[in-house]
């Protein structure tokens, strides 16, 4: 009996090192984290990955464009990201004649690689740990409990103060940012090097780097090429400069080398991106309330909402296509809230961070310290049930309101409009009409179709007003029950049959015959502005209780960080500069079933629906697979990899993250989670949490034989 106990906490202590939660801040890396992923089978030196004298793996990591991320693969500056990063840039080169998102593009030669105005990829050249300035400057502040301690405005000063004025003159591109980590308990600094001449080289067709589109978004198994492939230019000096045609291609300080040698239920793996956001330390209360509000709210409203999308879109081929982005996009948060949900629900995360906060509190009570946390915490508690009708009455607004309803978005501003019909200028007022004239155009643009967003107010507004008492609801809305008896479907028809941006034909009547009163009493521009008025309202009563808030998390997570010092947690994600690793692992979402870790070209090929848009299989890749001409990049078995999955703990904006292998080089590309996994932003799902990568083998077939851009690897080096 003495034995089996003792033989079992051997083993216990024994167990090879688990991959665990955790988007790691680099410079802690060592510290924190290194002796696990070397038991987990890491080759590397910290060093090699992070060193803060010379050049590592953290080099070759870009920021691309807003949310995404990307990684050079080249001495040349070749870049990888996901087809869904790329998609507005390949979207904005597209047109009748070369539709790129349908047929995919290559340049052929370096000529031919496409500029993108306003694209930009941001290099992390330096972090340091600037806790005690930042905190020595807020000691000084005025105010001392303002929201300046996370404020972005007031740290990026701070950060110029201290990289100095004539540090940021002297180095073009280059610029400085301090982000608040652990609630504000601490601060690093970057040095960023931002360069603006990226060019598109190559995408695939959306039937590979889209492929299962919106039913297969957020879900493994997985068969999406989701890559695109895009060149960073410098000036002749290597400095970042806009586009000239005398530009020439980076020369990086890192690039990635790429492995042909595959994967393995298992293997080691590592991720290094930009996470966006998460809410690890959330208490109990926000937990519920992100249930209960937010994403109830969200997922009751966009389910109705993308019915009646999804009806139109399947009736008339032109909405299909007006719409699709939309419908996307509007399912895309939609699908994770349900899978928070889920996880909240399934993984009891309420009872989770509950024993957190007794945790402390027991802790706090034990070393004299309960006064500082316990107030904290009841003050939480207290404005989740303060705040509770004022949130979900702005999570109503938005998601059922502002976002639902199209036409609340219709210009608003037409003061200048009004007081050029009032005045006598001619010139003036044909100006005005014509700016009135964009902005209508801007609104009810080629994917504005009328009728779907009549259909959708009316649903909209019948929810809101079933939800939302008369007395809060925004001022415009007493006329439906005063004008129209309450039929919200009379009142919508009357809006879309009186106002000037009701139609094409409304907007040409009023522009022939301009009238200051048709403005000033235009049923559309009042809704719109009554919303508008209601949204300042609450965001107005809601920004009331941010500071409190913000000061109440600061001092929980400084609790915790004490309790369980501060190595051994990481802090939520910031859209700064991560890592977080583990291993290859397919899971087992419920009794009985269990997902393997890798996908093929078998299940492309399964899936294939010419019938459906999402599920088109190319032709090319079709014979491809017929003739079984998968060159260098098939597994032993024979077959074509396409997608992996990874126990990772990686959230939106790690999409195009380099995925790695034990020696640091590129084994895929991330580009979603699985639904079980989403609940991960909240508490990490070691069980089932995936994060779901291209196989970088996918990603070399695609560009070699399915493209015959095979021109590109020339640069590339590989690693079999
Ligand atoms: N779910 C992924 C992410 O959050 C991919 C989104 C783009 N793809 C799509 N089918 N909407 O960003
Ligand atoms: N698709 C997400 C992105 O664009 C990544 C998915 C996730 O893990 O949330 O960043």
């Amino acid at each position: 009996m003495k034995k089996s106990i003792l033989l079992l906490i051997i083993s216990v202590l024994s167990l090879p090192a688990v991959a665990d939660e955790g988007m790691w801040i680099l410079p802690l890396l060592k510290q924190q984290k290194f002796a696990d992923m070397q038991a987990l089978g890491l080759k590397l030196q910290d060093y090699d990955i992070y060193n803060p004298d010379s050049s590592s793996l953290k080099d070759a990591v870009v920021i691309f464009g807003g949310g995404c991320t990307g990684e050079v693969v080249s001495p040349d500056g070749l870049m990888l990201t996901n087809h869904h990063c790329g998609y507005s840039q390949i979207q904005q080169h597209s047109s009748l004649e070369h539709d790129y998102l349908t047929d995919g593009f290559w340049a052929m030669s370096r000529n031919e690689e496409l500029p993108n105005p306003g694209l930009k990829v941001t290099f992390i050249d330096k972090i340091e740990d600037v806790t005690d300035y930042v905190k020595a400057a807020l000691e000084k502040d005025d105010d001392p409990d303002s929201m300046n301690f996370l404020s972005p405005r007031y740290l990026d000063n701070l950060a110029k103060e201290k990289a100095g004025e004539s540090f940021l003159l002297n180095n073009p591109g280059t610029e400085v940012e301090i982000r608040a980590f652990y609630g504000g308990n601490q601060y690093y600094m970057f040095t960023k090097k931002i360069y603006s001449d990226v060019r598109l080289v190559g995408a695939p067709p959306s039937s590979i780097g889209k492929f299962g589109a919106d039913t297969d978004n957020w879900m493994w198994p997985r068969h999406t090429g989701d890559f695109s492939v895009f060149r960073i230019y410098a000036d002749a000096n290597g400095n970042p400069a806009d586009y000239s045609e005398t530009n020439v291609p980076l020369r990086p300080k890192q690039w990635f080398k790429i492995s042909l040698k595959g994967i393995q239920e298992d293997d080691f793996a590592m991720m290094i991106g930009f996470p966006g956001r998460t809410n690890k330390y959330y208490t109990s209360w926000e937990v519920a309330e992100r249930r209960d509000i937010d994403n109830a709210v969200r997922i009751n409203i966009r389910n109705l909402r993308q019915e009646v999308m999804l009806e139109e879109m399947l009736k008339d081929p032109a909405v299909r296509i007006q719409y699709a982005s939309k419908y996307a996009g509007s399912t895309n948060a939609y699908k994770n809230a349900i899978g928070t949900n889920w996880a909240i629900n399934k993984r009891n995360f309420e009872q989770v961070k509950k024993a957190e906060q007794d945790k402390l509190l027991d802790w706090a009570s034990k070393n004299g310290k309960l006064e500082d946390y316990k107030e904290a915490l009841l003050m939480l508690e207290r404005i989740v049930a303060d705040r509770k009708d004022l949130r979900f009455r702005n999570w109503m607004l938005d998601e059922a309101l502002a976002r639902g309803i199209e036409f609340s978005r219709v210009p608003t501003n037409v003061d200048s409009v009004i007081a050029a019909l009032s005045g006598k200028n001619k010139s003036e007022q044909q100006k005005q009409i014509r700016l009135l004239e964009l902005a209508y155009h801007r609104f009810a643009n080629k994917d504005y179709a009328p009728e779907v967003d009549k259909k959708i107010a009316k649903v909209m507004l019948k929810e809101y007003r079933r939800l939302i008492p008369a007395k809060s609801q925004p001022g415009y809305f007493a006329a439906i029950d005063k004008k129209f008896e309450g039929d919200v479907n009379r009142f919508v028809d009357y809006l879309f049959d009186k106002s000037i941006f009701g139609s094409d034909n409304n907007f040409n009547k009023f522009i022939h015959h301009p009238s200051v009163k048709a403005l000033k009493e235009d049923p559309m521009i009042l809704f719109a502005v009554s919303i508008q008025d209601e949204k300042k309202k609450l965001t107005e009563a809601l920004t009331e209780f941010d500071a409190d808030c913000a000061l109440a998390h600061r001092d929980y997570v400084k609790g915790l960080l004490e309790m369980y010092g501060d190595k051994a947690n990481f802090p939520d994600a910031n859209s700064s500069l991560r890592l977080t690793y583990g291993q290859v692992k397919g899971y087992n979402p419920r009794d009985a079933v269990f997902y393997e870790c890798q996908t093929t070209l078998d299940g492309v090929i399964e899936k294939e629906d010419p019938d459906n848009w999402e599920f088109v299989v190319p032709a090319k890749l079709k014979e491809l697979y017929a003739a079984n001409d998968f060159g260098r990049y098939k597994m032993p078995n024979g077959k074509m990899p396409v997608a992996f999955a990874a126990n990772t703990h990686s959230t939106g904006g790690n999409s195009g993250s380099p995925v790695l292998n034990n020696y640091g080089e590129l084994i895929g590309i991330n580009f979603d989670r699985n639904w079980e996994g989403v609940g991960g932003d909240i508490q990490y799902l070691p069980d089932y949490q995936r994060s779901i990568i291209v196989d970088i083998r996918y990603v070399l077939f695609t560009i070699d034989k399915y493209a015959g851009a095979d021109y590109l690897l020339d640069e590339i080096e590989l690693v079999e």
